[in-house]
């Protein structure tokens, strides 16, 4: 008989964590070398990481027996100066996925619940799940983000709101006055975490940034991220910003050296190296262009996307992305976030992108002969 292990329900419950295809999975099956295989599935970055982030990397590398810093000392420092907020206004984790987890820990409970709109990253879901709190969704039609609904969708016993902006998977966004406004009339009693994973590919608006925003309410948390923009997915380090008493409280659920010595080195010198980011949201810049003028040649229904990712309408997106495999190129179907006719794509190299389109041609003129 097997056995069933002693967890509580909630826990018993929990999907795993779907991420995208590995390339050495897809590699082995057909037995192509990785080189060959284009990982579009998980929203890196084309271009790698900066020159400045791998020689940091290396250097911390050469002894890897002590522990690291496990206040990231010179990593906030380095943070606090390019945000212009104080280093007791931020807590970094191990990814920003840590850092959503670990507010799910502070503000939730059994007894209290979530908002959080309809394709909610699926770690907000599972965050809230994890804590045994009840998660309620709010309808996303047309894939944005209606914060009068997310209003309406309190109840007594809401502690936090979860709201990624720009959305994953949607790619779509609320202007900074939007938040502002929302902000204004959230209780302040419920906590907002607002998930900017993004927000380095968004061009800045005429509203108020949401740093801006940490100043005027207490009960804001901004999240972050280094794995998009700054090439550094591998090394899991985000951070989260927010008023010091609410930092103080997550510092406690942090888990103890998480954050690695390589991974606090490497976003020291990415946060330095600007001109690496601004090539890498310019090359995004272009790929979405391409990657829309594609997918208007081949009649493909896409939304418009404020991060580095596209959500594309083929009609079956798990057959697609299987189809899509045997051309060395992994996608995300996205069947789990309720969206079966869809796939999402990051925006990779100008040569990759052109791959995924020529693939997509072949296999969409398949459906159709
Ligand atoms: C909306 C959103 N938030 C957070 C993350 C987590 O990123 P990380 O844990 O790598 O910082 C992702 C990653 O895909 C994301 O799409």
């Amino acid at each position: 008989m097997s056995y069933a292990p002693n967890v509580p329900d909630h826990i018993a419950g929990l999907k795993a964590y779907v991420p995208g295809l590995p390339i050495e999975d897809l590699a082995r099956r057909l037995a192509m070398p990785v080189e060959k295989i284009a990982k579009l599935a998980s929203n890196e970055n084309p271009l790698g990481a900066s020159e400045l982030a791998l020689a940091a990397m290396r250097e911390a590398a050469i002894d890897p027996s002590l522990y690291p810093d496990n206040d990231c000392t010179l990593l906030l420092d380095a943070l606090s100066e390019a945000l212009n907020v104080a280093p007791g206004q931020i807590v970094i984790g191990a990814g920003s996925e840590s850092v959503l987890g670990i507010a799910a820990a502070a503000f939730l409970s059994a007894e209290r619940s979530a908002v959080y709109t309809q394709y909610s990253f699926q770690a907000f879901v599972n965050a809230v799940q994890r804590v045994g709190a009840e998660a309620i969704e709010v309808p996303s039609p047309n894939f944005t983000v209606s914060t009068s609904a997310l209003l309406d969708a309190i109840r007594p016993n809401t502690s936090m709101i979860y709201l990624a902006n720009p959305g994953n998977p949607t790619g779509t966004r609320l202007p900074q006055q939007e938040i502002a406004d929302f902000m204004a009339r959230v209780p302040a009693q419920i906590v907002v975490v607002l998930d900017e994973a993004y927000f380095e590919y968004v061009p800045q608006d005429d509203g108020p940034t949401s740093l801006e925003l940490v100043e005027r309410y207490p009960n804001l948390i901004v999240t972050r991220t280094f794995s998009k923009a700054y090439g550094l997915a591998g090394l899991r380090v985000g951070y989260g910003v927010a008023q010091p008493a609410v930092i103080a409280m997550l510092r406690r659920l942090r888990a103890p050296f998480s954050v690695t010595a390589m991974a606090q080195a490497a976003a020291i010198a990415a946060l330095s190296d600007t001109e690496f980011l601004d090539r890498t949201v310019s090359v995004n810049e272009l790929g979405l262009k391409q990657l829309y003028a594609g997918f208007d040649e081949l009649g493909l229904r896409y939304v418009r996307s404020f991060a580095n990712f596209v959500l594309v309408d083929v009609g079956n997106g798990a057959a697609m992305a299987k189809q899509l495999e045997q051309h060395g190129l992994i996608v995300r179907p996205v069947g789990g976030y309720g969206l079966p006719a869809w796939l999402r794509t990051s925006v990779g190299s100008e040569q990759n992108n052109e791959r995924l389109l020529r693939a997509l041609q072949v296999e969409v003129s398949l459906v159709h002969d």
